[in-house]
């Protein structure tokens, strides 16, 4: 773009000063800097700002929204464990289907990790599983798990797609890592990355923050940036290409994550739904999840910030939590809702504003890092569209077996760390053994009981891990496992059932 172009526009829409250092600049630095700036409608930003500062700051809306929301109707609510009957014709169905080739999963994966204080994608997080697997090794192995046992039982091979959102921030070192191992089994073709976009922090002012010279101070958009990238990357229109009619979307962090659960799309067909949410029963007021619920009538994730305490200890008559729909991130959409959402709604959505610390160039061109917050990053979020929906549907899973996320780095009295997901799944597949009929064992031959006695709770949990290959949600282990004694820890894995004790490892 021709730099009195350049200036113009941004002189138009009051956001001059990115120019300020231009003259201090060396060749390669204005390159830098105009590239920033050429991709960026200055109009639309400010559009987007006053968009969302117009919406009352979070204190004074709080009250607002704990008056307006109302819990999930029992008619829109499906449940493993109270309609445990029904579970299984629900799975059929989505088996049916993914044998059909009409099921994709589409991975959330564009965030940047700072809580857990890593700086790479969070999906290639180790967290000391005995296998070393990654978060992103266990998903791809958890569908060509589900795509063989669809061929079991229909005869047909079949694929599900995988679709990645990257950002900005982790397109790069996700697609080495993907190549780096190979795509972990999968075809190569079958996995799709896509990136959705950047936004530039402003003050609250509506000013864009320089972070150097050459630089803006740039963040994804929020993992509702999707409806957008699904427009803008083409993926939509690579769905429709492959026939695909059903999309699971989920977070990356959630280590029991069922990618592609046959049961929950199961249970959004039967049910007719366009757009479905999972969801565990929130039991404590204080967790930090978002809540489905109704606000004026529609469907709404309410975040845990954005309720008082006294809203989120209510209770009903049975004593359970009024809003106790935990929302875990793992959304059913149709392709048609989505087609809808990205070609009518999606400029509908506002953007949510974080207020964040957020380092800056003084006048002087001297960068500053804040005390408290100096301005905003814009965001939108995933389930910004269950308003559209025609008819919603709400899956209530059980915590146990399918969520424990990776949000925080190791620390005592920390919470969601490596050490409370690894613990998570390794007790989860310890009961798959037991449920099979398989035993553990201690050092002197003695079986542990299956509940152990507090004396025995330091040793807790058994060291346990079932490859997704072998197992993807408790199958087929009973022609391994039935009648046997385990001395832990024990991998079960495609080359065979290992004690690591016996096997001298
Ligand atoms: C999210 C949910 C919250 C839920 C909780 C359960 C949202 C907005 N909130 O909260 O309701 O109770 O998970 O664990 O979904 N991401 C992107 N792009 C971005 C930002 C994030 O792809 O710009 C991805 C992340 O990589 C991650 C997911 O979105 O996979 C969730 O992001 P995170 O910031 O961890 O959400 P939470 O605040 O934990």
């Amino acid at each position: 773009m021709d730099l009195n172009l350049l200036h113009t526009k941004l002189s138009e829409a009051g956001q001059s000063h990115l120019l300020q250092f231009w003259d201090e600049l060396n060749e390669e630095e204005r390159e830098e800097l105009l590239q920033d700036l050429q991709e960026m409608n200055f109009q639309e930003l400010n559009s987007f700002f006053q968009r969302a500062m117009q919406v009352p700051s979070h204190c004074a809306s709080q009250e607002k929204v704990d008056s307006r929301m109302e819990p999930v109707p029992r008619e829109v609510l499906g449940s493993v464990s109270r309609d445990r009957s029904k579970v299984q014709e629900w799975e059929k169905e989505g088996l049916f289907q993914i044998a059909q080739n009409k099921v994709a999963v589409l991975l959330l994966a564009g965030g940047q990790g700072t809580r857990l204080g890593v700086f790479y994608p969070k999906g290639m997080y180790n967290i000391s599983l005995p296998s070393q697997k990654t978060l992103f090794h266990i998903q791809a192995e958890r569908i060509l798990k589900l795509e063989q046992l669809a061929r079991q039982r229909h005869g047909v091979k079949c694929t599900i797609p995988w679709y990645i959102m990257t950002s900005g921030r982790t397109m790069e070192a996700t697609q080495e890592f993907f190549t780096k191992h190979n795509y972990f089994g999968l075809r190569k073709e079958n996995v799709v990355f896509f990136q959705q976009g950047m936004l530039p922090a402003m003050t609250f002012e509506g000013r864009i923050i320089l972070e150097a010279k050459s630089h803006v101070s740039m963040a994804p958009d929020g993992n509702g940036g999707l409806y957008r990238a699904l427009g803008t990357q083409g993926i939509l229109q690579d769905m429709e290409r492959r026939g695909v009619m059903y999309i699971h979307v989920y977070c990356v962090d959630n280590i029991l994550v069922k990618v592609a659960d046959p049961a929950f799309i199961g249970f959004c067909l039967k049910m007719g739904a366009d757009c479905g949410a999972k969801v565990v029963e929130k039991t404590n007021p204080t967790e930090p999840v978002g809540v489905v619920c109704k606000v004026d009538g529609t469907y709404q994730v309410v975040e845990y910030s954005e309720i008082t305490l006294a809203t989120a200890e209510k209770r009903s008559s049975d004593g359970r939590l009024m809003f106790n729909a935990g929302n875990i991130a793992n959304h059913f959409f149709t392709l048609s809702f989505l087609q809808d959402v990205v070609n009518v709604h999606e400029p509908e959505l506002q953007h949510h504003v974080a207020r964040k610390k957020i380092p800056y160039l003084d006048t002087q061109g001297r960068l500053i890092k804040p005390d408290k917050p100096n301005g905003i990053k814009m965001e939108k979020f995933v389930f910004d569209i269950f308003q559209f929906a025609n008819k919603f549907g709400v899956y209530e899973v059980l915590r146990e077996d399918e969520f424990s996320p990776l949000k925080n780095a190791d620390s005592q009295d920390a919470k969601d760390t490596p050490t409370t997901a690894r613990h998570a799944l390794m007790s989860l597949h310890h009961r798959w053994v037991l449920n099979a009929g398989g035993h553990f064992i201690d050092e002197n031959g003695t079986r542990i009981p299956a509940i152990p006695s507090l004396k025995d709770l330091t040793d807790l949990p058994i060291k346990c891990e079932i490859s997704p290959l072998v197992s993807y949600a408790g199958e087929g282990l009973e022609e391994l496992v039935q009648n046997r004694d385990f001395r832990p820890p024990l991998i079960i894995d495609e080359t065979g059932v290992h004690e690591l004790v016996k096997n001298g490892i």
